[in-house]
């Protein structure tokens, strides 16, 4: 914010959409020094609101898009904070009539990376750059600070970059927010992120329930459980809140929060999003899709009524030692936490292939240190590993992750068992595990499978000792015979 005297007639920056989040990222940019801001939203009375309440911001109001775009310097700078789908489309519409070529249209909101390819290929055509930008943080971190995923062109990123830097979070005196790639790289970006932080919540939401029925803590106790694992390698912010919310008594009832919070979770599709593009990726996001799976069940009231009448194990679980087993739980849960961001930066990789953008995966795990939801301290083991090996194929296998892997693997295994027979879901745990079992498998099963796929269906298979493609004739004399690799 600039002060009176010496406030410009224009702004450098504008909002569109002054829902929470929009507000908020409003205010953020008027806090900081040398940014003025335009704002609009469709409907009046929330400009007249947040003008009113916020005169320290120093607030260009504008009710029309004229009047929005007369109020920008240029190039014109607008970041769009409104519902993904068509309510973005409409007001990129609106925009596009009132800005000229070399200004700058930013989507701040959670869209699904194909509609930001889609429209910053419709948007480049008319000479004004499109900006899909992915931000996470909720509303508190738009506020305060995002981690702010930008895709988009170099050159919108000359104008867009310092003003973006000026309101991001700060990890290690570092802005979080980087020019991801192009297009809809940054959109993607931030698809990933929040596919691994589903798999995050799922597997922090499994731990808590194997110790709530493992050991019978309570949710206060558990909640103490996690502020202790707080302070060490799973420092993060979602184990942070998860101890608030055990904490938290239910005023109407006195019982613990969590206990008459309806066990049904929701889902806005970004997750689903993750999962879907990485099976068309061909990429093994496990962790992150029986998460998303997870939610799913949990949302089907019906077919759990009716399922409620399967039997599960006779014995009740309890675990002896509630100490030892505590450590194991937390063990199996950064081990399988290693996997879902090995997972999800594998994704990354793939989609960067896929769509030709040049993504640094260093850059990406610094800019989600903090300002995200997934901020976590291990996100500069990340940063480490990729520093040192850029092109880094599995970053479970770097050296930290390795290290850590090993020393928890007997304990994740315990955990996975003692699950399993106690009738306790951990899809999260176990399908970690198996992915970890899988990718370090020296052979796979997936030998019986292309036989399976010869024997019906003539798909061929290659052999370990010789280069070429082959069948075997199954129905005849079941001689092999090398074989156009047609199927
Ligand atoms: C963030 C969050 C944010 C939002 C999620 C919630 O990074 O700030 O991820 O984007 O809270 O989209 O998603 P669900 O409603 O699907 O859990």
């Amino acid at each position: 914010m600039t002060d009176a005297s010496s406030t410009p007639a224009l702004a450098n920056i504008g909002v569109v959409g002054l829902a929470v989040m929009g507000s908020n990222l409003a205010r953020n940019l008027a806090s900081r020094e040398g940014n003025t801001v335009a704002v609009y939203n469709r409907s009046r009375s929330k400009t007249d609101e947040l003008v009113a309440e916020h005169p320290e911001a120093g607030f260009i109001p504008a009710f029309s898009y004229e009047e929005f775009a007369a109020s920008l310097s240029k190039p014109r700078t607008a970041i769009i904070m409104v519902k993904a789908g068509r309510p973005t489309d409409a007001v990129i519409d609106s925009l596009v009539e009132v800005f000229e070529p070399g200004d700058i249209i930013v989507d701040g909101g959670n869209a699904y990376f194909p509609d930001t390819i889609r429209r910053e290929k419709a948007v480049r055509e008319t000479g004004i750059n499109f900006v899909g930008a992915g931000i996470s943080g909720g509303e508190e971190g738009a506020l305060t600070g995002p981690s702010i995923m930008p895709g988009g062109s170099d050159e919108s990123w000359v104008t867009l970059g310092p003003i973006l830097k000026s309101i991001a979070a700060v990890a290690e005196g570092e802005p979080c927010v980087t020019h991801v790639g192009h297009d809809g790289a940054g959109h993607f970006v931030k698809m990933v992120h929040n596919g691994i932080e589903y798999a995050d919540m799922q597997l922090i939401a499994e731990a808590y329930d194997l110790i709530r029925r493992g050991t019978g803590k309570t949710p206060a106790e558990i909640a103490d459980v996690f502020a202790e694992w707080n302070k060490g390698e799973l420092e993060s912010y979602l184990i942070e809140i998860t101890a608030e919310v055990l904490r938290q008594v239910d005023a109407e009832t006195g019982k613990p929060l969590v206990d008459v919070i309806l066990d049904q979770a929701g889902a806005k599709g970004t997750g689903a999003w993750t999962v879907q593009t990485a099976l068309a990726l061909g990429v093994p996001v496990s962790g992150i899709a029986e998460a998303t799976f997870a939610r799913s069940l949990s949302s089907h009231p019906e077919q759990r009524a009716v399922a409620a009448s399967l039997p599960g194990p006779d014995e009740e679980f309890r675990v002896d030692d509630v100490d030892g087993f505590i450590e194991d739980v937390r063990q199996a849960l950064f081990a399988s936490k290693i996997i879902a961001y090995s997972q999800g930066f594998d994704e990354i990789r793939a989609g960067a292939a896929e769509y030709n953008w040049t993504i640094d995966l260093g850059a990406v795990s610094k800019i989600w240190r903090a300002g995200c939801i997934i901020r976590a301290q291990f996100l500069n083991r990340i940063a480490d590993a990729y520093a040192e090996q850029p092109d880094l194929p599995v970053l479970a296998t770097a050296p930290y992750f390795a290290e850590a892997l090993t020393r928890g693997q007997a304990a994740w295994r315990r955990v996975v068992v003692a699950a399993t027979q106690a009738g306790i879901p951990s899809p999260a745990f176990s399908s970690s595990l198996a992915y970890y079992d899988g990718i370090r498998a020296e052979r796979l099963p997936a030998a019986l499978v292309q036989g399976q796929r010869d024997f019906f269906g003539a798909h061929t298979y290659k052999r370990i000792d010789k280069e070429g493609t082959f069948h075997t004739q199954w129905s005849g004399d079941r001689t092999e015979i090398e074989a156009e690799d047609t199927h």
